[in-house]
């Protein structure tokens, strides 16, 4: 069993399924454009745990990313991607001193 996580939650992988075809199944939004590993364009951070390669990829990715077209959780990972349309990750924190600036304000 493969699991994937994310900033929305977390998912059980199909076992025919590379990372990338099971985030668009569950309403992700990961860029993509060739599906082989070799353009890149899927470049995702991985924020912990460990994937494998089905297929090596070509493309060059940075420590700490993975190409999600080609590869599965090995068994956890949890990968720095939101659901379309999701803004929880990217909500900033309302602090006291914000709700009394909005206060004064009306
Ligand atoms: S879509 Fe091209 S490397 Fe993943």
């Amino acid at each position: 069993m493969s699991r994937v996580f994310t900033w929305d939650g977390s998912f059980e992988l199909l076992s025919d399924e590379t990372m990338l075809e099971g985030l668009e199944r569950q309403g992700y939004e990961v860029e993509y454009q060739c599906r082989s590993g070799y353009c890149g364009s899927c470049r995702t951070t991985l924020l912990d745990g460990e994937v494998e390669y089905i297929t090596e990829p070509l493309a060059y990715v940075n420590p700490g990313e993975i190409l999600p077209c080609c590869c599965r959780p090995a068994p956890e990972a949890r990968v720095d991607v939101e659901v379309i349309g999701s803004y929880k990750k990217r909500q900033p924190e309302v602090t006291e001193d914000i709700e009394q600036y909005f206060e004064k304000l009306f």
